[in-house]
């Protein structure tokens, strides 16, 4: 067991996780790959009780990409109706955890009756003060940024920004959720090492630590195991340091 972050000189706090390896556990299984996703939505629960315990600011799930529109229409159609669920039935227990929910991505893609419960969901918990869970939703990282580009030149149009005062920080502040600090931490679950297009500006600086465990099979336990993993990490930014 791990010590709570907040007894820790250099907090952790901003853990993000690609949730990935759904469809294999059910394959592995000869289940449907749906039953993975459902599966996994119960691991989302264990990874914010864990964040919770040890005092994380903020998680961020890359739970629905922009390539993930491409996939079967029963499969999008399960995993929308999963996100309905979850939207639905633990409004309830996010307040009690004192959990504030955000979104990121390109949101107003998402069906209608989705996007007014997420809208009304973020809306309800904006006032809590625990953790921060972000859902990354029709979100691909490239997007953000040419999203982010269009807002800039936007203002550089309107005389707003001047083109050579742009700088990090003015891309940063154009990003989904520009007041959210970068990950510290990014986890991949399913043996696969590559990024598939989440967060590719604000991961720059950070540490990732891979498991082979399907997303499904993670639990409390595992998440406690990577950030020790992490907590042993030197962290440089690509500075020379002691
Ligand atoms: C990747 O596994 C996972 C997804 C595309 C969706 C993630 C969704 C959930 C965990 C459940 C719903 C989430 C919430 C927040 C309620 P994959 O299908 O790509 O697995 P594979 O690589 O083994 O095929």
């Amino acid at each position: 067991m791990i010590p709570p972050m907040s007894e820790k000189p250099s907090k952790l706090k901003h853990i993000a996780i690609i949730m990935d390896g759904n469809g294999r556990w059910a394959e592995s299984k000869g289940l449907p790959r749906t039953a993975g996703h459902k599966k996994g939505a119960e691991s989302v629960e264990e990874a914010i009780d864990a964040g919770i315990e040890m005092g994380v600011d903020y998680i961020t799930l890359y739970a629905f990409s922009v390539e993930n529109w491409k996939r079967p229409e029963t499969e999008v159609s399960a995993l929308m109706g999963l996100l309905s669920i979850f939207l639905k039935r633990k409004l309830s227990s996010l307040t009690k955890k004192n959990v504030r929910l955000r979104a990121i991505g390109r949101i107003e893609q998402l069906p209608i009756q989705i996007r007014k419960l997420l809208v009304e969901t973020v809306e309800k918990t904006k006032h809590n003060t625990g953790i921060t869970m972000t859902l990354a939703l029709s979100y691909g990282g490239r997007e953000e940024l040419v999203d982010a580009m269009k807002k800039i030149a936007l203002k550089v149009a309107d005389g707003k920004i001047n083109p050579d005062e742009i700088d990090n920080e003015t891309v940063k502040s154009h990003l989904y959720a520009p007041d959210i600090p970068d990950p510290d931490l990014l986890i991949r679950t399913s043996g696969e090492i590559r990024l598939s297009n989440f967060m590719l500006w604000q991961l720059s600086y950070t540490e990732m630590v891979l498991t082979k465990k399907y997303w499904p099979e993670f639990n409390k336990q595992d998440l406690f195991d990577a950030v020790e993993v992490y907590e042993k990490r030197h962290r440089r930014f690509g500075e020379v340091k002691a």
